[in-house]
């Protein structure tokens, strides 16, 4: 019988993860950090409430994708990065967070999907709209977008199943210069996690990556909200934390398919989550920025499948 070694990692007697050709138990077993390293990290840190980590823990298992779901995720992945341009002129001063909420909902549906985040464990719109001082979760409503206001707009769309989860910074007419540089700085921290991603390597080196950039700009780095896998369900295993060391946390394999979505406060890396449950602001009331794509390891290193075509 096959021993089952930690999810997603060989048995003792299977081809290790590395590609070294070793049994696992001649070369990476013991010294793998373990899937639960990124969790530990994460548990090492104040209790935060349920909402904020997206409830029951996730699913173990199927950590890698088959060939056929990388390329339904693949498809979603093009129908979050169509939804988040068709937002890129509309989004000006005077229009509401309800009105992004109809035009994803009505953009969604017209192409055969349905999203992901309405009715997500009671979440009421079909889309997270997080203005200003809001980290993440915010729920679109009657507020009026404002010049010099900054919005994240993070979609998930179920396209046959499989859900691409991607969210981007748009800025409200005219801003602020310190918020250009936010939006730019948090930005590069999703792009330098992404460049880190290969076979072999860690989930540490991601978090490493940004929280290097961010906090060398003066920035601070979120901790109660992480990356997660995905494309299957909303969120699966592994968590992706945005903070951390080279090194350590779960290997990257192929065929893990995963978000990277750091959430970057021009202030420190406080939270709350305010009483509707899931609305997250920054407790010293600075700035927040988040950018995310869905990412798949790949043979030889990434592909972003929420990217541009
Ligand atoms: N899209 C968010 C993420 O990146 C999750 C939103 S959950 C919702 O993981 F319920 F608020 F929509
Ligand atoms: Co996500
Ligand atoms: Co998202």
């Amino acid at each position: 019988m096959k021993e089952q070694g930690a999810p997603g990692l060989p048995g003792r007697n299977d081809p290790c993860w590395c590609g070294s050709g070793l049994k696992y138990k001649k070369c990476h077993l013991g010294k793998d950090d373990g899937p639960d390293h990124g969790v530990r990290q994460a548990a090492s840190l104040p209790p935060r409430p349920r909402s904020a980590v997206f409830g029951k823990p996730r699913q173990r298992g199927s950590l890698v994708k088959t060939a056929e779901q990388i390329r339904g995720i693949r498809e979603a992945g093009k129908l979050a990065w169509e939804l988040l341009e068709m937002l890129e002129d509309r989004i000006r001063p005077g229009i509401s967070t309800d009105d992004i909420d109809a035009w994803v909902h009505e953009y969604t549906v017209a192409h055969g999907a349905v999203s992901a985040p309405l009715n997500y464990k009671g979440f009421p719109k079909s889309v997270c709209t997080s203005v200003n001082e809001v980290v993440c979760h915010g729920i679109p409503g009657g507020r009026v977008l404002e010049e010099g206001d900054i919005v994240n707009v993070d979609v998930t769309p179920i396209l046959n199943g499989y859900y691409g989860d991607s969210s981007r910074m748009y800025a409200v007419g005219r801003i602020a210069p310190e918020a250009e540089r936010l939006i730019r700085v948090t930005r590069e921290c999703m792009e330098l996690g992404i460049a880190q991603v290969r076979p072999g390597g860690h989930l540490g080196d991601i978090g490493h990556a940004i929280q290097t950039h961010a906090e060398g700009a003066g920035y601070s780095v979120v901790r109660d909200f992480v990356g997660h896998g995905t494309g299957v369900r909303f969120h699966e295993d592994p968590q992706v934390a945005h903070f951390g060391r080279p090194g350590v946390g779960h290997p990257m394999l192929p065929g893990m398919v995963f978000t990277i979505e750091p959430m970057i406060n021009l202030g420190d890396w406080h939270v709350r989550i305010l009483n509707d449950g899931w609305t997250a602001i920054t407790t010293d009331g600075s700035l927040s920025a988040q950018w995310e794509h869905t990412v798949v390891v790949t043979p030889d290193g990434v592909e972003v499948l929420t990217g541009a075509p």
